[in-house]
């Protein structure tokens, strides 16, 4: 080969890899990684992306250079010399990929051993997916409709669903576990930024898959320690721990709980609600839409609360819950 055509090679290579590199880096793909975990995939990520953009940039390179090189000239209608395979070629375009795959499986495998460690001391919370909540319980017993780390220390989830298949994801911790009824899945967390971050099902499970969202408060350790000596949950009237617990403020807006969720009817109008709705008391009409959502829904929402509260919520929470709400609202 001469050497202006190896000349004209490297450069249309540089080119497509300069491209593959803008595409690659200029494009924000992934958020910002707030676990160990996260790092370690997100570096499988590139270091793959890495191999992919240098094998983009030979194979176009190629391509390029062949088709401008060796385009039939007009009016030459004759076929090309018949050829034959190229054995050194071909032993090459085999142990390329065959070495790049394997070094990429290795990476894979290590990263997925060092995800699987929770170390000596890992918090361990039970997660409960359900249509259309999320339910996170601490060694303590307490449980929240929101998830509570803390920075440094790794957490090992142990998530199961009481319906169908969900799946428990946060983006910014990268990893992705199935909530499968009458099984136990479990994942490692150990969070390096503080912050609060969405967490996601993220598997298709009923009307209400796409409003399944809950949030993770990832504190430092001062902050931890102080949410733990606080029992878990701001100190306040009971029915506020009732409202925490399950979950309530994913989906409707109360200003009492600081609550903001916008999926069902904000609780702050309960009382034009209950009014629109004629069924009986204001209490009344929270007890019902409480334990039997379905049997009336606010005009412009849909039928998406779980149906289960009633036999999830104690008696005496529920009546907690009810005052509570009935007392909040304006
Ligand atoms: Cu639960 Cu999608």
């Amino acid at each position: 080969m001469r050497r202006g055509s190896v000349i004209q090679l490297v450069a249309i290579g540089l080119v497509a890899g300069a491209v593959g590199a803008a595409v690659a880096l200029l494009i924000p793909w992934l958020p910002t990684a707030a676990g160990k975990e996260a790092v370690r995939i997100h570096f499988v990520y590139w270091f793959t992306t890495a191999i992919a953009i240098t094998v983009f940039s030979v194979v176009a390179a190629v391509l390029v250079y062949s088709i401008w090189k060796f385009r039939a000239p007009p009016d030459d209608f004759s076929d090309g010399p018949p050829i034959h395979g190229h054995t050194s070629l071909e032993i090459v375009w085999t142990v390329i990929p065959a070495v790049l795959v394997t070094a990429i499986s290795i990476v894979s495998a290590v990263v997925l051993a060092e995800n699987g460690k929770a170390g000596p001391d890992p918090l361990l919370i039970k997660v409960k997916a359900q249509q259309f909540a999320w339910n996170f319980t601490y060694p303590n017993g307490k449980s929240f409709g929101y998830l509570t780390l803390e920075k440094g220390r790794s957490a090992k989830l142990d998530i199961t669903s009481v319906d169908v298949i969900h799946s428990f994801w946060v983006p910014q911790l990268s990893q992705k576990q199935d909530a499968v009824p009458g099984q136990h899945n479990t994942i490692v967390v150990t969070p390096i930024r503080t912050g609060t971050y969405p967490v996601v099902c993220t598997e298709l499970c009923g009307l209400g898959h796409s409003i399944m969202r809950s949030h993770v408060d990832i504190l430092s350790p001062t902050d931890f320690a102080a949410w733990v000596k606080k029992g878990g949950s701001t100190t306040g009237p009971p029915g506020l721990a009732v409202f925490q617990q399950f979950g309530c403020g994913g989906c409707h807006t109360f200003k009492p709980a600081a609550a903001t969720g916008a999926v069902g009817p904000d609780l702050d109008n309960l009382k034009t609600y209950a009014a629109n709705a004629h069924r009986g008391t204001l209490e009344q009409f929270v007890h019902e839409s409480i334990v039997a959502p379905g049997a009336y829904i606010a005009p412009g929402y849909q039928d998406l609360m779980p149906h289960t509260f009633a036999q999830q919520i104690p008696k005496n929470q529920l009546a907690q819950l009810v005052q509570y709400l009935v007392q909040g609202a304006k």
